[in-house]
């Protein structure tokens, strides 16, 4: 990198010029830097994931061998020969910098960050990426992959997420690259235990330093600075039924009938590729699909939403709209002479949409009028890494002044855009339901995701909560993984498994792969499809809580299902093999994944106490526990102090309950809080002040369960709340759970 030459503020940023480089220095709050080093002619200031500008104000001191730039929680030193960057908390202690002697590096195209690995330190996150909990001795790629049939080791997957929490020595930081070009990231795997480092083949060494002291306040800047998601359709939180395909409308509609006869509540079934006419994105296929609207109406009747996939994949043929008018307007990818590029995918041979212009964008968003006129509201976004068979778009692929090299990485972020930008504009002031496999970071603000192409094994199933878990550290929350398994065929005994986490996974969809077994909740004979039932009832019952989680989501970037290093950091447990699968599910229930052939289980319960959600039994925390783990029961476990409202059965998100919200409320030495939320949950008139929001307050000492007066303008779907207690000595018996007591009044 060279010396410092000199260094000067411009328009509030730090502008500092090497031999061979400038580096610019910008703060965006207290406890975020972010750092772009680039060749001295460039001018990098576009960004796909972050929607913030940086403070106007900074200053720096200027010492003989360093220049310090200082926030109220961070202090970057930096040092003149070479250029280093180094952070420290506001009282000294090192945070994270550069390796003494490599720092960083620009070498041809690549820009490379090599930094000082600090014993003992732990890495999180980077999103969707195989291994271990703490990610320390391991190394990625980040280069959006359709991963067809991957293994739970298999690297890279879908999605570029280039943001990871260091820990060591009691301190946390958080690191975001934002880059997306083909990008690498080594946690020490091969460095002699002395330097980690990440960098890219192209673009710029530009990064975020995210200085806040615990991981929820590291997420809530990084979701802050690339967004945060939008309230989902209530339906979306509903039990969703997929499979490759539902061949026909009668298919369709049997299935969601089926759903209602055996009253199995469920909310959205999905129309994979074969709806289309021959894979033409936005056509229907007349002989199977004769009446869209017709088969839609029905489905809402009886309380149904339909998904429909789309590829970003344009089939060459004339006469076929999409294509046409790509053509006429020029808005598909093209060679370096003009002429347009071909790759083939489920269509055949096709063209690919340019989604970085504006007026693509809108053109795609345009086009859903196809499926919303028929009443369509979810948005499947598949295929888009991109994929093409032989899964290797020539570099010379130009999208616009974009080559594919810094194009493929945020490619599906940006099919999410224009989707969501469309489909938001069409259904008039109704939340579309949007899904994408790929995504770059602040994919968050347009899409729901979801892991793509697993296995049904028992190890695909506790990756893929890896892979969940992981993603909640990378700004998302609407995540889903495919229950049962994509490719392959659960047993009966997997599928219950599955199912019954999937209760607890943000994203509730089961789906499979052509030419596997049917996968419907009825397939696994009585007694299974019973305990199937009872879980998807458990979901209905759970909702208010689930989307107050979600409603945590949009304010603060908490996702719904955490990993326990969010809330217990510190504790090496929560990073031991044998309890990294566990998670937080919300603020209070913890979920222990459990494979399908043992039916016990050790679990980690961290400090504090805890009560089985199923039975009310009282645990210590700071222990492992071994407990029953049969089909019909998860481990699930209660946070003493959680307050976990609650509705009664429904058999869709459209029926209405009791007017009841039963509060159910554990005993717990400390005060705790839960922030309710409801709004209509189809409308955006949340953002206009339309909610009901109040918060629940348990202070154990005085006995007390205190409402907050009533925020924003909705009226509650509840008229009524009950309070149902337990873990209290002196209250009276009810159900199976002998300290249950339940009182009601008016909401
Ligand atoms: C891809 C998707 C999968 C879908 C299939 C057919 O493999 O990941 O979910 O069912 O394509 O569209």
């Amino acid at each position: 990198m060279g010396n410092i030459e000199n260094a000067e503020i411009q328009n509030g940023t730090l502008v500092i010029n090497t031999t061979v480089a400038k580096a610019r220095v910008m703060i965006y709050s207290d406890t975020i830097i972010r750092v772009c080093i680039t060749r001295i002619d460039k001018q990098p200031d576009e960004s796909l994931a972050v929607i913030r500008d940086p403070q106007e104000n900074i200053t720096y001191q200027d010492f003989d061998d360093t220049i310090e730039v200082n926030t109220s929680a961070i202090k970057l030193v930096i040092n003149k020969k070479p250029l280093r960057f180094n952070f420290f908390t506001a009282d000294g202690k090192p945070l994270g910098g550069d390796d003494k002697r490599f720092g960083t590096a620009l070498d041809g195209d690549k820009v490379m960050n090599y930094r000082h690995l600090h014993p003992n330190e732990k890495f999180l996150g980077l999103g969707e990426k195989t291994g271990n909990l703490n990610r320390r001795g391991l190394h990625y790629v980040n280069w959006n992959t359709d991963a067809a049939v991957h293994t739970i080791n298999d690297d890279p997957l879908y999605k570029t997420i280039p943001f990871y929490i260091g820990l060591h020595s009691g301190v946390c930081y958080g690191l975001f690259f934002d880059n997306h070009h083909k990008s690498y990231f080594d946690f020490g795997a091969s460095t002699d235990e002395q330097f980690t480092w990440f960098g890219a083949d192209g673009g710029d060494m530009d990064y975020y330093f995210f200085g806040a002291q615990t991981i929820a306040g590291i997420l809530k800047d990084y979701t802050w600075l690339t967004g945060r998601m939008e309230m989902p359709p209530l339906w979306s939180l509903g039990y969703q039924q997929c499979r490759w395909s539902y061949m026909s409308a009668d298919e369709v509609l049997g299935i969601a009938h089926k759903f209602r006869e055996h009253q199995i509540p469920a909310d959205a079934i999905y129309c994979d590729i074969d709806y289309m006419d021959d894979f033409k994105i936005f056509t229907w296929n007349k002989q199977s699909f004769p009446d869209p609207k017709g088969m839609i109406d029905q489905l809402k009747a009886i309380n149904f939403k339909l998904v429909t996939i789309v590829d970003p994949g344009i089939k060459i043929e004339k006469g076929y709209k999409e294509y046409d008018e790509g053509i006429a307007k020029g808005y598909f990818a093209t060679y370096p002479n003009g002429q347009l590029y071909t790759g083939s995918v489920w269509a055949g041979r096709s063209h690919f949409p340019n989604f970085f212009n504006e007026e693509v964008r809108q053109w795609w968003g345009n086009a859903f009028a196809a499926l919303t006129d028929e009443g369509v509201e979810g948005f499947w976004n598949d295929m888009n890494e991109p994929a093409a068979w032989g899964q290797n778009i020539p570099p010379i692929v130009k999208f616009g002044d974009r080559y594919m090299p810094e194009v493929r990485n945020a490619y599906g972020m940006q099919m999410a855009r224009a989707t969501q930008a469309g489909t938001k504009k069409i259904l008039n002031n109704k939340r579309p339901f949007v899904l994408t496999r790929a995504a770059y970071a602040g994919t968050q603000r347009y899409s729901a995701i979801w892991t793509g192409d697993n296995s049904a094994s028992d190890k695909h199933m506790l990756f893929g909560q890896r892979l969940v878990n992981s993603l909640g550290l990378g700004g998302f929350s609407f995540i889903g993984v495919d229950i049962g398994g994509f490719m392959g065929n659960p047993t009966p005994e997997l599928m219950v498994r599955w199912n019954s986490l999937g209760v607890y996974t943000p994203m509730f969809r089961n789906h499979a792969a052509q030419g596997m077994s049917m996968r419907e909740p009825w397939e696994w004979g009585e007694e299974n499809e019973n305990i199937i039932r009872k879980g998807i009832e458990q979901r209905y019952k759970l909702l208010p809580y689930i989307y107050a989680g979600f409603y945590q989501s949009t304010q603060t970037g908490m996702p719904l299902s955490r990993t326990l290093a969010i809330d217990y950091t510190w504790d090496d447990n929560v990073y031991d093999e044998r309890f990294q699968n566990q998670f937080l599910f919300g603020d209070s229930l913890l979920v222990a994944p459990v494979i399908s052939t043992e039916l016990t289980a050790d679990v980690y319960l961290p400090a504090g106490e805890w009560y089985r959600f199923s039975t009310g039994e009282y645990f210590e925390g700071g222990q492992i526990v071994n407990v029953p783990a049969p089909l019909n029961d998860l481990p699930v476990f209660v946070k003493a102090g959680a307050i976990i409202p609650m509705q009664s059965l429904v058999q869709s998100t459209a029926d209405d309950n009791d007017g009841i919200l039963y509060v159910h409320v554990w005993n717990g030495a400390n005060t705790t809080e839960f922030v309710n939320y409801e709004d209509d949950g189809i409308t955006y008139n949340n953002e206009r002040g339309e909610y009901y929001k109040r918060v629940i307050r348990f202070e154990p000492q005085d006995r007390r369960v205190i409402l907050s007066a009533v925020e924003g303008r909705y009226q509650s779907k509840y008229k009524k709340i009950q309070l149902v207690i337990h873990g209290f000595e002196d209250a009276q018996n009810d159900e199976q759970d002998n300290s249950v007591s339940t009182i009601e009044f008016n909401y």
